[in-house]
C-alpha cells in the first residue's frame, strides 16, 4: 500500500508542551514500594531509592510525574507520610484494600523526583478531605517559612519549599469505586472553594479540575459542564483519564481506538468551550490527559487477600502490539499539541508500567517503553499540521481508519524533523512519501524501527531485548522529497535534518 504526508513548516499546530510526556506514580502495588523504592536492593542509594530504575527514567526524559494517586489520593492523611519515619503510621489502605506503611511521603517523592529530573504534579484528598487539609499542604509544601505548616517542612529537614506548581484537585471523583465519590454539583462546589484558597497561598500554582473518569461514564460530558461552570475561574486545566485494552483479540480494531481518544480529546475541548462561551470568558481551559494507557489486566484486582503490604497489582505484560496502540496514543497527543498541555502514561513503573522491577532483583523495560522513549527525547518543538493521504479501513468499532498514523515535529533551532508514524497495515508494508517542499534539501538521519513477527511478543525478565527498536529502517532523501518504507504492523521514527 501507498501513502502520502505533506509537511511544511508553515502549517503549525503548537509548540509542544514538553509536560504531554508526563507520567504518573501511586502509592499502588509495587509502583511505589518495590519499584522506586527498595531499600533492600543492591543499587538502592542512601534513601532506599533504587539507582537502575532512576536510570531508565531518567532516559525517558519524563518532565512532570502524578503523585500520590489515583484512587489511593482520595483517603490518604498527607500529614501521615512526613516527619520522622519512625513515627509513621501503619493504616489501612481503602482504596486498594491494602496496608500502607507512610515509609515513602511527600517529602522523599519530592527528593526522588529530583533525581530523575522531572517536576511533581501533587494531588490533594477531596474524597475523605477537603480545603483546609489541601491548604495546609499547599502551606506546607510552597510556602518559605515563618508559619506553622512550613516551619513544620523545616523541621523535616526541607528548608527550601518545594515549589510544587501544579496541583490535581482531587481523582475520578465521579467514579462510584472513589473514597468520597461526589455528584458534580457536589465536586464542582469543593473544588471551586478550595481551588480558591489554595490559590490565596500560593498564587503562582497551576490547578487541574477533575474530568471524568472515563467517556463511558454515564455522566460524561454533563459533568465536565457541571464542573467546569462551577470552577471556571479557579481552574487553568480539565482532567481526562483513559485506558484501552485488546481483550477481545482484534488487532485492527485495537489499533484504531486511538480514534476515540482523538473524538474524546475533540469532545472535552468541546465542552470547554461550550462553557468558556456561556461565560463569556477570555479564558481557554486546557486539557491534561493526566492518566493514559493500555491496560489489559483493568478490573483484575487482587485486593480479594487484603491488607498486604504492597502486592503486585495490574503487572500488565505488554505485547508489540500494545507499543503500536501507545505510538498510536502519542500521535494522537502531539496532534492535539494546541490543546492538550499534559499527560500521564499511566503508570511509570509496575503497575500498568513501561518499566518493571523484581523487588530486589533485575529491572526491565516492556515493549512500550520505546515508543514513549522516543516520543520524549525527540519529539521536542513545533507540532506541523499532519496533511495525510492514506488508505482505510473499517473495524469492528471504527469506520475509516487510515492504515498510516503519524505526526511530525520539528526542532527549529536544531533544524531537525521527526516523524512518528505507526503501519497499523498487519500483513502489508507500506510505501510512504514524504512531501517536505518548505524545508528545501533534507537528508536522512536516522529512522529507528520497532518490528516483530508476532504481534504478542513481549519483553520479560528472562527475555528482556525480545521487541526493541532497531536503527537502519529504509529511508531515503532526494530533492526535498523523501520514500520510507514502514514495515507492516511497526512503529517508525524518521528523523531528518
Ligand atoms: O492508574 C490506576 C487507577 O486508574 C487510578 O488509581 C485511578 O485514578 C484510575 O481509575
Amino acid at each position: 500500500i501507498r501513502s502520502s504526508m505533506l509537511i511544511d513548516k508553515n502549517f503549525t499546530v503548537s509548540p509542544v508542551d514538553p509536560r504531554v510526556y508526563g507520567s504518573f506514580i501511586e502509592h499502588l502495588g509495587r509502583a511505589v514500594y518495590g519499584g522506586i523504592y527498595d531499600p533492600g536492593h543492591p543499587t538502592a542509594d542512601g534513601n532506599g531509592f533504587r539507582q537502575d530504575a532512576i536510570e531508565v527514567i531518567k532516559a525517558l526524559q519524563v518532565p512532570i510525574i502524578r503523585y500520590p494517586g489515583g484512587n489511593f489520593v482520595s483517603g490518604y492523611n498527607w500529614e501521615d507520610g512526613v516527619g520522622p519515619k519512625s513515627e509513621r503510621k501503619r493504616l489501612l489502605e481503602l482504596a486498594w484494600w491494602t496496608t500502607e506503611t507512610n515509609e515513602v511521603g511527600t517529602n522523599e517523592f519530592a527528593d526522588w523526583a529530583k533525581l530523575v529530573g522531572s517536576d511533581v504534579m501533587m494531588a490533594v484528598n477531596l474524597g475523605t478531605r477537603g480545603m483546609d487539609a489541601a491548604r495546609n499542604l499547599v502551606e506546607y509544601c510552597n510556602h518559605p517559612g515563618g508559619t506553622y505548616w512550613s516551619d513544620l517542612r523545616i523541621s523535616h529537614g526541607y528548608k527550601e519549599p518545594h515549589r510544587f506548581k501544579t496541583w490535581c484537585l482531587g481523582n475520578e471523583m465521579d467514579g462510584p469505586w472513589q473514597i468520597g465519590a461526589k455528584t458534580a454539583v457536589e465536586y464542582g462546589r469543593l473544588a471551586n472553594e478550595t481551588a480558591k484558597v489554595m490559590k490565596w497561598v500560593d498564587p503562582s500554582i497551576e490547578l487541574v479540575a477533575c474530568g471524568s473518569s472515563s467517556s463511558g461514564m454515564s455522566t460524561f460530558a454533563d459533568w465536565e459542564a457541571t464542573v467546569l461552570d462551577l470552577t471556571y475561574d479557579q481552574v487553568d486545566y480539565l482532567s481526562l483519564h483513559t485506558y484501552y485494552n485488546n481483550n477481545n483479540n482484534d488487532t485492527a480494531n485495537f489499533l484504531a481506538k486511538s480514534l476515540d481518544m482523538d473524538q474524546f480529546i475533540d469532545s472535552v475541548a468541546a465542552i470547554c468551550d461550550y462553557v468558556k462561551a456561556k461565560k463569556r470568558s477570555k479564558k481557554t481551559i486546557m486539557l491534561s490527559l493526566d492518566e493514559w494507557n493500555v491496560w489489559n489486566t483493568i478490573g483484575t484486582s487482587r485486593a480479594d487477600e487484603r491488607w498486604q503490604i504492597a502486592p503486585p497489582e495490574f503487572e500488565d505484560v505488554y505485547t508489540h502490539e500494545d507499543a503500536l496502540a501507545v505510538g498510536c496514543f502519542l500521535i494522537t497527543l502531539l496532534k492535539h499539541a494546541d490543546r492538550v498541555k499534559m499527560a500521564c502514561i499511566a503508570q511509570l513503573i509496575n503497575v500498568i508500567a513501561p518499566i518493571m522491577t523484581e523487588t530486589n532483583g533485575a529491572i526491565w523495560l516492556q515493549t512500550t517503553y520505546y515508543p514513549f522513549l522516543h516520543a520524549s527525547n525527540f519529539g521536542r518543538g513545533t507540532v506541523l499540521q499532519a496533511n495525510i493521504s492514506s488508505p482505510k479501513y473499517d473495524s469492528k468499532d471504527f469506520t475509516d481508519v487510515p492504515y498510516l498514523e503519524a505526526i511530525s515535529v520539528f526542532d527549529e533551532e536544531q533544524g531537525l524533523i521527526t516523524v512518528f508514524a505507526v503501519n497499523r497495515h498487519l500483513e502489508e508494508q507500506m510505501e510512504l512519501s514524504l512531501d517536505l517542499r518548505s524545508f528545501g534539501e533534507v537528508s536522512v538521519i536516522e529512522h529507528i524501527v520497532m518490528e516483530s513477527e508476532d504481534l504478542k511478543a513481549t519483553n520479560t525478565k528472562s527475555n528482556p531485548r525480545n521487541v526493541v527498536p532497531h536503527a537502519g529502517g529504509r529511508t531515503a532523501a532526494d530533492n526535498g522529497s523523501v520514500q520510507a518504507i514502514l514495515n507492516k504492523a511497526s512503529w517508525n521514527v524518521i528523523r531528518l535534518q
